[in-house]
């Protein structure tokens, strides 16, 4: 097999240090983005007269012929050769002869993978945040179906207050709007074309990287040679933001788990998306759920992973950062499969709607609402909190709510309670009255879901 390196060399690589170096196995998938490269560069060396357009042109057409014949898998991979770009340069040659040969003036295998990788990173980025928008959307037709579906609001897994399915469903909403925020902010600074920099000090052919930018769409050529063969903090912003959703679908999975769990009974997840035990028969688990909480943990690993990497590296490129490939891959494939997972879990799972009523009605989700009754009729907030507190120690000793309670022990503690305070504590009352922005009503909720609506309407506008 032929390298690309062999002139200074008088003996062969050890066998085994060949295939420790060898990054073929995992690089392969950059093979489309190593093509659309290298056409650029010939166009750039054809338009700056570097080399022959016949040359050039020859270039461009092998380059094709091999994406076809890669994407049609009638060629396949050699993997004796050492990574996706020497396999490449190494088929072109063997196809068109002499001017394969002349493809690498002006570059270096340095500038190469760093333009490869972040058009990859920058394309599966974008295919996360579409990901994102598809669960967006399923989660607002939750929140829709849902906005007068009473259930208890925890703190300390304690029932709070109530407050609403659509409201719950809201919170995750938000935190998947912020997390396709965190991607777009990436992908603007990202978007540079290092093309050109060569193995790290540019080089003495009249480039144009400014038309290498902007045949393969990116906003501009790098700053800095030498930045932009050793920068890769872009992959580590992208597992960050990777690393953040996971922390969210893990939450939201924590809670479909216990929604689900015969205590709660709040959920039903589909067949599809239940496993059962090879050993207890009445069994359905939530295992999609779980595992995406599972790998969670994996992608945090794979962005410590990479910051550690990093950490030490001198300028410029050092062969250390060839571990960002499989960290970064690794990451988005469990990103994809756990969105998509999740997605798909969501849209099949059936609420009860009767069983949330009913655990808001119980456990005094509305007692802070008997002290804000007390605080319209004058009662100071903190003496009010003090008779809601004995009530609750009355109800808890009769067993009853405090809707049970009957008027005479209220007006045992403070005669501010009328006949009133029934419809006043009603679960539709506490959370209809909560009409503040970001608030549970279905009023408040309504405007919420407009404007999340009209931001996913935004999107699609051409
Ligand atoms: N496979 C290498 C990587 O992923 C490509 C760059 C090789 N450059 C070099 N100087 N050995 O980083």
């Amino acid at each position: 097999m032929m390298k690309l390196w062999g002139g200074r060399f008088t003996e062969g690589t050890d066998e085994r240090a060949f295939a420790f170096n060898a990054s073929l196995s995992y690089d392969r998938r950059l093979a489309a983005e190593d093509i659309r490269g290298s056409m650029a560069h010939a166009a750039m060396m054809k338009k700056q007269g570097i080399l022959p357009a016949e040359d050039c042109d020859a270039i461009i057409s092998g380059l094709a012929s091999i994406a076809k014949d890669l994407a049609e898998g009638t060629l396949k991979i050699d993997m004796s050769q050492e990574d996706i770009h020497s396999f490449i340069e190494s088929t072109l040659t063997e196809r068109i002869g002499e001017p394969g040969r002349k493809l690498h003036t002006g570059r270096s295998r340095n500038d190469q993978v760093a333009l490869d990788m972040r058009m990859y990173v920058r394309g599966e980025m974008s295919e996360v945040d579409a990901e994102l928008r598809d669960l967006q959307k399923v989660l607002l037709d939750i929140m829709e179906a849902n906005l007068e579906t009473w259930m208890p609001g925890f703190t300390h897994l304690q029932k709070a207050q109530p407050v609403t399915l659509a409201h719950h469903i809201g919170a995750y909403f938000e935190m998947f709007t912020r997390d396709r925020g965190r991607i777009a902010d990436a992908l603007v600074r990202m978007n540079e074309c290092p093309l050109g920099a060569s193995a790290l000090a540019g080089t003495t052919y009249p480039l144009d990287r400014e038309y290498v930018a902007e045949l393969l769409e990116f906003d501009r050529a790098t700053g800095n040679s030498m930045d932009s063969v050793s920068d890769r903090d872009y992959c580590i912003e992208s597992l960050s933001a990777l690393a953040m959703i996971m922390m969210h679908l893990s939450r939201f999975c924590e809670e479909i788990i216990l929604w689900n769990s015969d205590e709660y009974r709040f959920i039903e997840i589909s067949d599809g998306f239940s496993t059962g035990s090879s050993i207890m028969p009445q069994k359905k688990n939530p295992d999609i759920a779980e595992l995406v909480r599972g790998k969670t943990g994996r992608v945090y690993g794979d962005l410590m992973s990479m910051l550690v990497t990093m950490k030490g590296i001198p300028l410029a490129y050092n062969k250390d950062m060839q571990e960002d490939k499989e960290r970064v891959f690794d990451a988005l494939d469990t990103v994809h499969d756990c969105v998509t997972l999740f997605t798909a879990m969501m849209a099949e799972v059936r609420f009860r709607p009767e069983r949330m009523e009913r655990s808001a009605a119980s456990g005094f989700t509305n007692a802070t609402d008997v002290a804000d009754y007390l605080v319209r009729a004058g009662v100071p907030f903190r003496d009010a909190h003090g008779i809601v507190g004995a009530l609750v120690l009355t109800c808890i000793d009769r067993g009853i709510s405090l809707d049970e309670l009957p008027l005479e022990e209220y007006r045992k503690l403070s005669p501010a309670f009328n006949e009133d305070i029934y419809e006043a504590i009603s679960l539709k009352t506490c959370v209809e009255r909560r009409v503040t922005k970001g608030a549970p009503s279905p009023e408040s909720m309504r405007e919420a879901i407009a404007r999340y609506r009209a931001m996913l309407a935004e999107e699609d506008a051409p």
